[in-house]
């Protein structure tokens, strides 16, 4: 809801409330972000700054704390008496310009206002246009407020109303300042190792979290928290900043003297120049912000239900997510029709519902060196062309899924030769990132050509699924990186718009443009390319702050694992990816009769609890330090999963304690069922053999393939009130003998527990 008063604006949600008002001579005040408030007492929460700081510039000579500098303001210009940093910049003939935006007028949007320049944008909301003026600098500067059940967002539009050009340097979303002391934690990595969550104190230094790749990148995700100190899962001031923007981009937080955190968010200013022609406009990508008083969980809660409802394209809102099995790392580039079907065959019995065929199946594309640009199919690897390949998996019972990486060229391509000035233009001799380089998605010619391209194969088989993938950083510099943004966005609407059907997965060499642009469009995103499931417990636990574990692919590999070569259990490698939208990529044909049973186990579990693993409620829970615990609660079921990185001597007693349930009703606890591989013991295994069996030998080689042992059972019905409290689990081996009800696992185990609503007439 938004309501206006005397000059006082209020935004209220299900969660929160933003005020803020029109100052007298016209500056935006910032009021309040945070938990619900009444619209009468804009004056309750001004700040009183006082009789003003010994060294302020003043906007009124008479008054002096009339001073922008120490006020908590919705914008700020340069030049003017704020000297925090400016959510914008610009210049006219090389000369910097100083501006000041006071207000000029409203207007309130039902269903949202569209934006204009293609950026994509959360659907739906109500709007606040707010305008504002820069008389002397022929200015005119619009503040976007969209209001949702539990988030709003912000973007600016900067007009220029004279008679010169002007240049835009920077122009952020939105720029705030929020009282109080605040802990940056955003989300660092790099190729294999995205989403590291860290945390940095905010103090007058400030925090900066920028990617100038061009690209959102895997360096550091677009979204942050701001959260008080003390900030636990359950308790404390947090709020999310998230961008929908898919290029460079930047934000940062700095605290004045006063207490007052300025923060703001928006395309990265690194190199970059716009020139805004008389009456041109510029808009910014939009800026998605949340608050909760009840810690990192509340916030996940509201980010995660605005992705759900408002981001990820209508047709996939809350629809089930099929368990693909993907070709690449069991084929590489090494494939033919007749192992793909083999391998098909293979992903249909044990329960996989699509089959996505990765790189490597068009032009010369039999390395990462050719061919990238030619979508013509490889008759040699598939004689009756990508047709007859789906039609044979939707025969099996599949549907089908194509691998395409339309942004990029190798200059050994019959693309390139064709058109090589295509590509994005460099100053220096280009440089090739894994033997590609990037197309100039700025120029139309290119854009249609994709369109066409890509259009076109989709159209000449059944797909269903699409995995788009990105695999080097841009050259492009400042706006034309953003003009290549805009480009890729212009082009996946005119791919995708007129088939909604189709599931995008987008990626970038893994989890490099993993943001709220690219989710506008694809529903789920390829978190990483590591799968190695203790790697993926850092990697899903950063994603899970700000994104839905519905937007994000987590797939079962081989073990050891190819990058990091640590061996850990096929049950952890599924529990970690059920907490995901679940996939295979391994080569079935390796598989022992046994993990062929676990797999299928493991299929049929998650499709079982796919709505509740996919969209239910998550939660991060606490357990000790060397583990990791997430919850997923649905309609009537909720699960646990609890993973162990190295295992201790002589292990502790553990808990189960988990959250959200009715403390009156009773709920059936049970373990899924899960194996242990029996070669995995060696030796040990004399203690509880009734055969002796050589470490190594034969006989004990030919028992791993096909029997296992249970671990770790756990079964009771108990009340939801001692459920919070926390019940014991099983006790975890010790050396001192086995039995089916001990958690056997040694390094990297984990358990997933079902809790199910039990029903009236079920005994208590
Ligand atoms: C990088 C992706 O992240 C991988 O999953 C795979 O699709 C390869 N590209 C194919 O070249």
């Amino acid at each position: 809801m938004i309501t206006e008063n005397s000059g006082v604006f209020h935004l209220q949600n299900e969660t929160a409330s933003y005020l803020l008002r029109v100052r007298p001579e016209g500056f935006l005040e910032h009021l309040h972000f945070g938990a619900p408030v009444c619209t009468g007492d804009a004056q309750a929460l001004a700040v009183r700054s006082g009789l003003g700081w010994g060294d302020s510039v003043q906007f009124d000579e008479e008054d002096n704390a009339a001073c922008l500098d120490v006020l908590p303001l919705e914008w700020s210009g340069a030049g003017r008496g704020d000297y925090r940093e400016s959510p914008i910049s610009l210049s006219r003939g090389g000369e910097p310009l100083s501006t000041e935006f006071r207000y000029a007028g409203f207007a309130l949007h039902e269903g949202g206002a569209p934006m204009t320049s293609g950026l994509p944008q959360s659907r739906g909301g109500e709007t606040l246009e707010l305008w504002l003026t820069d008389e002397t600098q022929k200015l005119r500067l619009r503040l976007f407020y969209g209001v949702f059940e539990t988030a709003f967002t912000r973007r600016a539009v900067l007009e220029n109303c004279g008679d010169l050009p002007v240049t835009l340097h920077k122009l952020m979303s939105f720029c705030m300042d929020l009282p109080g002391k605040f802990r940056m934690h955003s989300f660092h990595g790099g190729w294999i190792a995205e989403t590291h969550r860290r945390v940095t104190d905010v103090g007058q230094a400030g925090v900066v979290n920028e990617s100038v790749c061009g690209d959102s990148s895997n360096r550091v995700n677009c979204g942050f928290l701001l959260a008080e100190p003390e900030t636990g899962e359950t308790q404390g001031r947090v709020y999310g900043v998230n961008l929908i923007y898919s290029g460079s981009h930047y934000a940062s937080a700095r605290r004045s003297l006063q207490g007052l955190t300025r923060v703001m968010q928006g395309i990265s200013p690194a190199d970059f120049h716009w020139e805004l022609a008389p009456g041109a406009c510029f808009e910014t990508p939009e800026a998605v912000l949340a608050f909760s008083d009840a810690g990192f969980g509340g916030l996940s809660a509201a980010m995660h239900a605005h992705v759900n409802r408002h981001i990820v394209p209508e047709y996939w809102q809350n629809r089930p997510r099929p368990v693909l099995y993907n070709s690449w790392e069991g084929c590489m580039f090494d494939f033919s029709e007749r192992k793909l079907l083999h391998l098909a065959k293979q992903a249909k019995e044990l329960g996989c519902e699509l089959f996505v065929l990765d790189d490597g199946w068009f032009g010369a594309r039999n390395s990462d060196r050719a061919g990238l640009g030619d979508y013509d199919v490889n008759t040699k690897k598939l004689p009756g062309g990508l047709k007859r390949l789906g039609e044979e998996l939707n025969a099996m019972g599949l549907d089908f899924g194509l691998w395409v990486e339309p942004e990029s060229v190798n200059p050994d391509s019959a693309l390139y030769r064709a058109h090589p000035d295509w590509v994005v233009p460099e100053q220096h001799p280009p440089l090739l990132g894994r033997h590609q380089l990037r197309l100039d998605l700025s120029r139309p010619e290119v854009r249609d050509y994709i369109v066409e391209k890509v259009g076109a194969l989709l159209d000449s088989a059944p797909i269903s699924y699409v995995k788009w993938d990105m695999n080097r950083h841009s050259p492009a510099l400042g706006a034309a990186a953003h003009r290549n943004v805009l480009g890729l966005y212009e082009v996946l609407h005119r791919i995708f718009d007129a088939r909604p059907q189709i599931l995008l997965e987008s990626c970038a060499s893994g989890g490099g443009r993993f943001d709220l642009g690219m989710l506008c469009f694809s529903p789920q995103i390829w978190a990483s390319d590591d799968t190695d499931p203790i790697e993926r417990l850092d990697i899903q636990d950063g994603l899970s702050y700000l994104y839905p574990q519905s937007a994000w692919g987590a797939h079962v590999s081989q073990s050891p694992h190819a990058q990091t070569l640590r061996a850990t259990p096929l049950s952890t490698r599924g529990n970690v990816s059920f907490f995901g939208v679940l996939g295979y990529e391994l080569n079935l044909d390796e598989l022992s009769p046994v993990e062929r049973t676990e797999i299928a186990a493991q299929i049929a579990f998650y499709k079982a609890h796919r709505e509740t693993f996919q969209f239910g409620r998550f939660r991060r829970l606490s357990c000790e330090e060397n583990a990791v615990c997430w919850q997923v609660q649905g309609e009537g079921e909720t699960l646990v999963g609890l993973f162990h990185r190295l295992m201790p001597a002589a292990a502790g007693y553990e808990f189960l304690r988990p959250a959200g349930l009715d403390p009156q009703k009773r709920y059936h606890v049970a373990s899924r069922p899960q194996l242990l591989r029996v070669g995995g013991f060696g030796s040990l295994l004399r203690h509880v053999a009734p055969v002796r069996m050589k470490p190594g030998g034969l006989l004990l080689s030919t028992v791993d393939k096909h029997y296992r042992m249970y671990d770790g059972a756990l079964e009771l019905t108990v009340s939801g009130a001692t459920l919070h409290a926390g019940i014991p689990l099983p006790a975890r081996f010790a050396g001192t003998g086995y039995d089916p009800a001990l958690r056997v696992q040694g390094d990297f185990g984990s358990n997933v527990f079902l809790i199910e609503e039990e029903t009236e007439n079920e005994e208590s």
